[in-house]
């Protein structure tokens, strides 16, 4: 089989694409990416030189790109992950999300869609996207398969509008796709932009901890390594033309969170108790701040045996140790582009 994975040199990309290289040998994975702030082809230096593994450098909103690459490799499987991920600078660019997660989605489609025509039976188009396109929650009741979209940030709404259309394109060109929609993950490799590597970066540096409004937001928390497994799975084993919610089961106010945070830390850097919890500092609330999201995560479990494997703690600290372990990783990611960015973004 040849499998092109996009976005493989992204945050949870990246994980897939060694689970799948080292997990199935006879296959082939065509890591496609355009390498933009968020890639980093640091993130799969262990599987770089893998016989089954090849790196393309490329836009997905390239068609003419991805009509070359489809007739030179005819992928029998897409795993489609490259996107614009992060809600924040999807305020302050909401085209660049219409183009990439939107357009460059509707390019992997037609092309899948027009190489697949006579043996669609034998393929698979799998979208990952997120429980961020179901809106927000009050402080009950969880997201099902069967929650109506409704997002409220650019970033949400360019996934609802992909998600969309990669349904569209099963109900009217037989397309085979499956979509899940995850929860907020967290790992190794997460650049730190998102709430828990950046926590960890300013807590290294001693640097405030911008937590936007009152801190009492609420997400479930994933570890990214349980995504990729359960990509895998999904992959393989997910009934065509379904839809599975994927998720921790592990729901935290965000001050709560950014506290067991600070205490790890501590303990980690070995500083006395409390020294990062003095760096909190609470910020202007991000517009259209969704208030709470939770996931339903019974179909995967019931129907495919899927659940996480850490707990919150043990994939925290593995975590934290990743970054401690991977200053280089963090000091490269953090130079030039992303120095301006966080100026933007926080004075
Ligand atoms: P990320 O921002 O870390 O990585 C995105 C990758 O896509 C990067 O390698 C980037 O270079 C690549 N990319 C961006 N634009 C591209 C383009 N036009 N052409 C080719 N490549 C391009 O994102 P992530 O957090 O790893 O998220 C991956 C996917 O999972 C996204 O589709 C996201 O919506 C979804 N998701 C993320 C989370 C989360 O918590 N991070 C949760 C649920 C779903
Ligand atoms: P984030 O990691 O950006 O993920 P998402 O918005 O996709 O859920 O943010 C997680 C939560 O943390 C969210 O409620 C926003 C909040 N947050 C802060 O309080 N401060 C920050 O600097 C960031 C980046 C996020």
């Amino acid at each position: 089989m040849n499998i092109l994975i996009t976005g493989g040199a992204g945050f949870i990309g990246s994980h897939v694409v060694r689970e799948f290289v080292n997990r199935y040998p006879t296959y082939h994975i065509f890591n496609l990416d355009a390498l933009t702030y968020a890639g980093n082809l640091e993130n799969l230096k262990d599987v770089e030189g893998a016989s089954n593994y090849t790196f393309i450098k490329g836009d997905i909103v390239d068609a003419g790109l991805i009509n070359t690459i489809f007739e030179k490799y005819q992928f029998d499987g897409v795993v489609h992950l490259a996107a614009e991920s992060h809600v924040d600078r999807s305020i302050t660019d909401p085209l660049a999300f219409v183009h990439t997660n939107i357009i460059g989605t509707v390019n992997l489609l037609n092309a899948a869609r027009d190489m697949w025509k006579d043996d669609s039976d034998k393929k698979r188009f799998y979208h990952v996207s997120t429980d961020e396109v179901y809106g927000s929650l009050g402080a009950e009741g969880l997201f099902t398969e069967s929650t109506a979209y409704d997002p409220n940030s650019p970033y949400s709404a360019s996934k609802a509008s992909s998600d969309h259309f990669v349904r569209a394109y099963g109900e009217t060109y037989g397309l085979p796709y499956v979509i899940t929609n995850c929860s907020n993950n967290y790992g190794p490799n997460h650049f730190p932009e998102k709430l828990i590597p950046l926590f960890i970066h300013n807590i290294i540096e001693n640097k405030p901890l911008p937590v936007y409004g009152d801190g009492k937001y609420t997400r479930d928390w994933l570890f990214v390594e349980d995504h990729a497994v359960a990509i895998d799975l999904v992959f393989h084993q997910g009934k065509n033309h379904e839809t599975y919610n994927i998720g921790g089961f592990n729901e935290w106010q965000n001050i709560d969170l950014v506290k067991l945070l600070c205490r790890l830390m501590d303990q980690k850097l070995n500083r006395p108790d409390g020294s990062s919890e003095k760096l909190i500092t609470y910020v202007k609330d991000r517009p259209g701040h969704d208030l709470r999201y939770a996931i339903d995560a019974d179909k995967i479990n019931k129907e495919l045996g899927w659940k996480p494997s850490v707990t919150f703690e043990q994939g925290l600290e593995r975590t934290i140790d990743w970054y401690l372990n991977n200053e280089v990783w963090l000091k490269n990611v953090t130079s030039g582009d992303y120095q301006a960015y966080y100026q933007k973004m926080y004075n």
